[in-house]
C-alpha cells in the first residue's frame, strides 16, 4: 500500500464497515466514481441474501470496486456491467485483483442488455440506477433479468424530501465556490419512498426494504474530504454543500425487492 496522508487514512477507518476495511485504501481512492461504493455495497449487502456460487449481475458497476468485493465477500459470480467504462479496462483490474475467473466485465447500455432472462439469482447497483431507472417501465424489462423470488438491491443519491420551492440556495452552489452541487442530472434524485412506491404499485416485485443509510451526509462528506486531500477527486469537492445541508435534503437510499413474477 502507498504511503497515504495519515487525514485520509483517518476519515477512511470506519469501523460500521468491517468487510470494507480489508481492502486497499489507495484502490477505493483511484477507482471511485462517488460516494465510495464498498462502503454502499456493504451496507446495500447487509439486507441481501446473497449465497456462495450465486450468479449477480452489478450494474453500473464503474471500475469494479462492488464487483470484486461481491465476488470475494460472498464467493458469488459477478456480470460487471458498465457503460462509461471499457470491459477491457475492468478485465485488467480484475485480473489485478485475482478475480478474473469469477467477475466478468461487460460493457452494455442499461435500454439494450444481452443478458438471458432468469439468468441472475440476484442483481446489485451502486450509484447508477438512478440514471435510467427513472422510468416507470424501467423496471418491467429489468426485473426480468432475475429469477423469480431472486433480489433486485439498488442504492443511490437520495433526497430526505423533496424541494419545496425549486433548488434550496445551499444546495445550488455558486460556481467559485468549490463548483456546484445540482447539475441537471441531479433531477434523478428522489426518496426511498419514492423509489419504494415505483417499483411495489407494478405488483412484478415485493420492496422489502426501502431506507436512507443513517447519517448519510456525515460519511459522504467525509469521503469527499478524503478523495479530495488524496487528489482522487474527478469533480470539484462537494464537502461544503454536504456540510451546509447537514441531512436536510441530501442523502444515499437504498431500495431492495424480490421479483414476484
Ligand atoms: C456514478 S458512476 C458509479 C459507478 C460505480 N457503481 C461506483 O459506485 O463507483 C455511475 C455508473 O453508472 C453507469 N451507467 C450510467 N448510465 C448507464 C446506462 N444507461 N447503461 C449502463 N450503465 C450506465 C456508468 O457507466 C457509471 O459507471
Amino acid at each position: 500500500m502507498s504511503d497515504l496522508d495519515p487525514r485520509v487514512t483517518k476519515l477512511m477507518d470506519r469501523p460500521e464497515y468491517p468487510r470494507s476495511a480489508k481492502y486497499d485504501k489507495q484502490w477505493q481512492l483511484e477507482s471511485q466514481m462517488g460516494p465510495n461504493a464498498l462502503w454502499l455495497t456493504e451496507w446495500l449487502c447487509e439486507k441481501m441474501d446473497l449465497r456462495p456460487g450465486m450468479r449477480v449481475l452489478d450494474m453500473g458497476c464503474g471500475k469494479g470496486l462492488s464487483s470484486v468485493f461481491l465476488a470475494r465477500e460472498f464467493d458469488v459470480q459477478v456480470f460487471a456491467n458498465d457503460l462509461w467504462i471499457p470491459a477491457t479496462e475492468n478485465l485488467e483490474r480484475f485480473r489485478e485483483h485475482g478475480v478474473d475467473d469469477q467477475v466478468f466485465p461487460m460493457h452494455a447500455e442499461a435500454r439494450s442488455l444481452p443478458y438471458a432472462e432468469g439468468f441472475f439469482d440476484a442483481i446489485v447497483s451502486v450509484d447508477s440506477y438512478q440514471y435510467y431507472g427513472t422510468d416507470d417501465l424501467y423496471l418491467i424489462g429489468f426485473r426480468k433479468l432475475v429469477k423469480v423470488g431472486g433480489e433486485i438491491g439498488i442504492v443511490y443519491p437520495a433526497l430526505v424530501k423533496d424541494f419545496e420551492d425549486g433548488v434550496p440556495e445551499h444546495i445550488n452552489a455558486k460556481p467559485g465556490f468549490g463548483g456546484g452541487f445540482w447539475a441537471d442530472d441531479c433531477w434523478c434524485f428522489h426518496t426511498p419512498e419514492w423509489w419504494h412506491h415505483l417499483w411495489q404499485r407494478t405488483g412484478l416485485v415485493d420492496v422489502h426494504t426501502s431506507d436512507h443509510l443513517p447519517e448519510a451526509w456525515k460519511m459522504w462528506r467525509d469521503w469527499e474530504v478524503a478523495t479530495e486531500m488524496a487528489g482522487t477527486n474527478i469533480f470539484p469537492s462537494e464537502a461544503h454543500v454536504l456540510e451546509a445541508d447537514a441531512g436536510r435534503y441530501l442523502s444515499l437510499g437504498r431500495t431492495i425487492a424480490r421479483r414476484l413474477r
